[in-house]
C-alpha cells in the first residue's frame, strides 16, 4: 500500500483571531481500519516478518481497547500473517468492540493480569512468550520499535512535497510517532521544523527518554522538538464533559472528526496554546491526525460517550 495522505487547510475563528495558518495531515484517512500512525508504524515491521521466514507470525501487546491491536489484527489478516495479542485484562473483554474485530480477523488473544503485563519489556518474559508461541516476531506495545521509525518518518517526506510549515503537532502515547517525525525531519530538512508532541498521559516526563531511545543516531541532532505535558485532561483515556464539549465544537466548526484519547488531546492542546499566545503571528501549523477512531466504538459501548455525537464505528455483530 503506497500512501500519500491528504493535507487540508483548517478554518476556525480562533485561527484568524491569532493570525495562524493551520493545516491537517489526514493520516486518519489512509485506510478505514489501519489508519493514522498505525500503518506508518507497522509497514516495515510487516515487511520484515514477510522477508524473515524463520518467524511464524507476529506477537504484540495491548490493552483491551487498543488501537494498535485492532490495526495489527487487520494488517496481519491482509498479509496472511498469523498473529497473537497479549492483552492486559480479563477474558470477558474478548467480546468488546475492539477485540471482537481482532478475533474476527484471526488474531489469537492471550489474556494476562496486570502484574504479568508489566513484564512486557523483560527479556526473560519475551523469550518465554517466543517459546510458547513457536517463534513469533515480537512487536512492542503501540508498535513503537526501530522499524516503526522509517515508516513514520515518511510523513515528513510527504509534507515536504505538500507544503511549507513551521510547526507540527502530534499526540504522544509511547513515543514512536514523535521519534519517527524527528527522524524524518532530520533527513528531509536543513531548517528543522518545530515538532510538538502532546503527551496524552499524566506524568509523561519519562516519554522524553523513550523518544530519545528510539531515535537513530542521525536524528540526535534535532534540537527543536518538545513534549507538551499539561494537556492530558487528567490522564490516559480521561476527559471532562467540558473537554468533550470543546472538542465537538471544534469538529463542528472545522468539519473534521477527532476522538478524545489521542487526536482530541492534540486539538485541546492547540486551543490552549493559542489562548496562551504561544504561537507567533503568521505561524504555519500542521496537525497530524493519527486516527484511532475505532476507539470510539468501545467508548460508546461503555457509555463514556453518546453515540449520536460521534461517528461510531460498526460492530462485528452488525455486519
Ligand atoms: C490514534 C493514536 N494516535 C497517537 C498515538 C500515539 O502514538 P505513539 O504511541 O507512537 O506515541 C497512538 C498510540 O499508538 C494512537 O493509537
Amino acid at each position: 500500500m503506497t500512501i500519500l495522505s491528504e493535507l487540508h487547510p483548517l478554518s476556525h475563528s480562533l485561527f484568524s483571531q491569532h493570525n495562524v495558518r493551520v493545516q491537517i495531515k489526514r493520516d486518519d484517512l489512509i485506510h478505514p481500519i489501519i489508519s493514522g500512525n498505525k500503518w506508518r508504524k507497522l509497514k516495515y515491521n510487516l515487511s520484515y516478518v514477510k522477508q524473515h521466514k524463520e518467524f511464524t507470525g507476529i506477537l504484540s501487546f495491548g490493552g483491551s481497547f487498543s488501537n494498535h491491536i485492532h490495526a495489527l489484527a487487520f494488517a496481519c489478516f491482509l498479509e496472511k500473517i498469523p498473529c497473537v495479542g497479549i492483552i492486559r485484562g480479563e477474558a470477558q473483554y474478548a467480546d468488546n468492540f475492539t477485540l471482537s474485530w481482532a478475533r474476527h480477523w484471526g488474531m489469537k488473544l492471550h489474556f494476562v493480569d496486570r502484574k504479568t503485563y508489566r513484564r512486557r519489556h523483560e527479556n526473560s518474559y519475551l523469550i518465554q512468550l517466543q517459546k510458547k508461541f513457536n517463534g513469533m516476531y515480537i512487536v512492542p506495545e503501540g508498535g513503537s520499535n526501530s522499524l516503526a521509525i522509517p515508516g513514520v518518518s515518511e510523513v515528513i517526506t510527504e509534507l515536504s512535497q505538500q507544503t511549507e510549515f513551521d510547526t507540527l503537532l502530534t499526540p504522544v502515547g509511547s513515543g514512536g510517532t514523535l521519534a519517527g517525525l524527528i527522524t524524518g525531519d532530520c533527513l528531509s530538512n536543513d531548517n528543522q521544523h518545530k515538532l510538538l508532541g502532546v503527551s496524552v498521559l499524566k506524568g509523561g516526563e519519562y516519554l522524553v527518554d523513550e523518544v530519545q531511545t528510539l531515535l537513530p543516531e542521525t536524528a540526535s541532532t534535532h534540537k527543536n522538538w518538545h513534549l507538551l505535558l499539561d494537556h492530558h485532561c487528567g490522564g490516559y483515556g480521561k476527559f471532562t464533559p467540558n473537554d468533550i464539549k470543546r472538542l465537538l465544537a471544534f469538529s463542528q466548526e472545522t468539519g473534521v472528526d477527532f476522538e478524545p484519547v489521542y487526536s482530541g488531546k492534540m486539538v485541546l492542546a492547540l486551543l490552549d496554546k493559542l489562548a496562551q499566545g504561544y504561537f507567533s503571528s503568521g505561524e504555519r501549523i500542521v496537525l497530524l491526525h493519527t486516527g484511532g477512531m475505532q476507539g470510539l466504538g468501545g467508548m460508546v459501548e461503555r457509555g463514556l460517550l453518546t453515540a449520536s455525537d460521534w461517528p461510531t464505528p460498526v460492530r462485528v455483530d452488525d455486519t
